[in-house]
């Protein structure tokens, strides 16, 4: 089985990953986490030039390419063997955020955009997509309190609002298409209620 979470950022993912996990566990099932970009070691070494603020002079391709090589380490070292393996995956993030946020970034570029995903996944597609979805405000907002006493804010999150909402709307977008692996839930309800819808969508596989 093979789980993705997406959304802007700022949307609750980890929170509610930890919290999916742990329900996961209490059922018996003991599943991967991981993440994209960064599963790998060569992957936490990509995602370290992708969210360093120093980076500022990264051209929008080599970020795409790098987001792809990230990923393409990450299937074949991870997500592929533990799905062969009959494990549960479940991933923060995955090629649904590079056809939206580089789909943003690189205009017009969405058909190389879609080949490169395609490449990388190696035909290893989520069967249920969760679309955390909340107003980019919200998101920012959650990102500037949790990051006033730790690190700084990364790369990504140093955009604007009008960037974020772009990228809530470029999601809401995708999952009108792919209305069969999509689930969309409201993040801005609270803790309890998201981790419940969560679990409410995968309880036919359980
Ligand atoms: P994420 O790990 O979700 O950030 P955090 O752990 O700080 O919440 O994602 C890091 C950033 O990378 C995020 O801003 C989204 C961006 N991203 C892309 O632009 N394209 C991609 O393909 C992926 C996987 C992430």
């Amino acid at each position: 089985m093979f789980i993705t979470f997406e959304g802007i950022d700022g949307c609750g993912k980890s929170t509610q990953i930890a919290v999916f996990e742990a329900m996961l566990k209490d059922k018996g099932i003991s599943p991967v986490i991981t993440q994209e970009p960064g599963g790998t070691r060569i992957g936490e070494a990509i995602r370290k030039i992708l969210l360093d603020v120093n980076n500022t002079q990264l051209a929008p391709l080599t970020e795409l390419f790098l987001y792809e090589a990230d990923r393409a380490q990450h299937v074949s070292e991870v997500i592929k063997p533990a799905l062969e393996a009959g494990k549960w995956v479940i991933c923060d993030r995955y090629y649904d955020a590079t056809t939206v946020y580089q789909g943003v970034v690189l205009q017009g570029c969405e058909g190389l955009i879609e080949q490169l995903n395609l490449e990388a996944c190696s035909d290893i597609t989520p069967e249920v997509t969760f679309l955390l979805d909340c107003p980019a405000e919200i998101g920012l907002q959650r990102i500037e309190g949790r990051k006033r006493d730790k690190r700084g804010k990364d790369r990504f999150e140093r955009k604007t609002i009008d960037f974020h909402t772009k990228i809530r709307y470029g999601y809401l977008a995708l999952a009108s298409k792919y209305r069969e692996r999509f689930t969309i839930i409201d993040s801005t309800l609270d803790k309890e209620q998201v981790a419940r819808s969560i679990e409410e969508a995968v309880s036919p596989y359980l």
